[in-house]
């Protein structure tokens, strides 16, 4: 058991299935009582019944105040999770683009506008942001995704460099694959990028208990990232070169 999780409340939006659903029946599993959101109400109220936590169905970016009252007055645990991926180039089209901006990012702002004024009055609270490995490096043929994802990770790491010395904690998980229906639909680039060393949604839960008990930040459940984040930072021309080898590869296995 965590004690920092033990009876805590806590809200994991995105939780119908994939990394969000692993999350919940972590926390569950470790005495949390749970808010289980999805944009889909019949996933999250399956999630929610499996672990005797509570369906709030809706979109990610307007369901804090409703978790808070479903949880008595008080969030201590907030996971933004939900996510969306967004595929194509600079020619996406502008839906693609303002959708992507409005669930991988703004959604991750507005709940924390919510969240922080309590919080900093508590001088406690956590919030997790289930980024990707694409949010320090970035997806081969998915544009929007990579763009959006850094914009979370950088408001994670402002949110954690701002509050810190206030009690807020900050955790940024940045896995690369794995096995949910996103992968799936990440389709062929994903096949050739992801895939080969994806990881079960159970394994991002177990990284991001690990750095809970350890304090950290940033969350790799691939721990090779944090070499190709170090290789991309030390020389990034060469990085992009190994990149566009990628890049060139899928487009001939297109
Ligand atoms: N699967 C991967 O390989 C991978 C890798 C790195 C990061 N991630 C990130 O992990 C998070 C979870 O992804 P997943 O792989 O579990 O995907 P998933 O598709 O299995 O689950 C995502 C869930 O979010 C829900 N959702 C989408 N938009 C929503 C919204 N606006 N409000 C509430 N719920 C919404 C969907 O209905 C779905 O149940 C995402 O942020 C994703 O970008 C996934």
């Amino acid at each position: 058991m965590v004690d920092t999780v033990q009876d805590k409340a806590v809200v994991v939006t995105g939780a119908g299935g994939g990394i969000g659903a692993a999350l919940a029946r972590r926390f569950a599993a470790e005495g949390a009582r749970v808010v289980v959101n999805d944009l889909d109400a019949a996933k999250a109220e399956a999630v929610a019944a499996e672990i005797d936590g509570i369906a709030v169905p809706g979109d990610a970016s307007e369901i804090v105040d409703h978790a808070r009252v479903a949880l008595g007055g008080h969030i201590d645990i907030y996971c933004a999770n939900a996510g969306l991926a967004s595929g194509g180039t600079e020619a996406a089209d502008e839906q693609i683009w303002a959708d992507a901006w409005d669930v991988n990012v703004m959604a991750h702002v507005r709940a924390a506008r919510a969240l922080l004024p309590g919080w900093l009055e508590r001088g406690e609270g956590r919030f997790v942001s289930t980024v990707s490995a694409a949010g320090l490096l970035t997806m081969v043929g998915a544009a929007p995704y990579s763009v959006t994802k850094h914009g979370a990770y950088a408001f994670a790491e402002w949110l954690s460099l701002t509050y810190r010395h206030r009690g807020i904690k900050v955790h940024a998980i940045c896995p690369q694959g794995v096995r949910t229906d996103m992968l799936t639909a990440a389709g062929s680039a994903g096949e050739l990028v992801l895939a080969p060393t994806a990881i079960e949604p159970e394994d991002v839960a177990d990284a991001l208990f690990d750095g809970i008990e350890e304090g950290r930040f940033l969350i790799l459940p691939h721990p090779a990232v944090a070499d190709y984040y170090g290789a991309r930072a030390a020389a990034p021309d060469r990085w992009l070169d190994n990149m566009n080898h990628i890049q060139q590869k899928w487009e001939a296995a297109q």
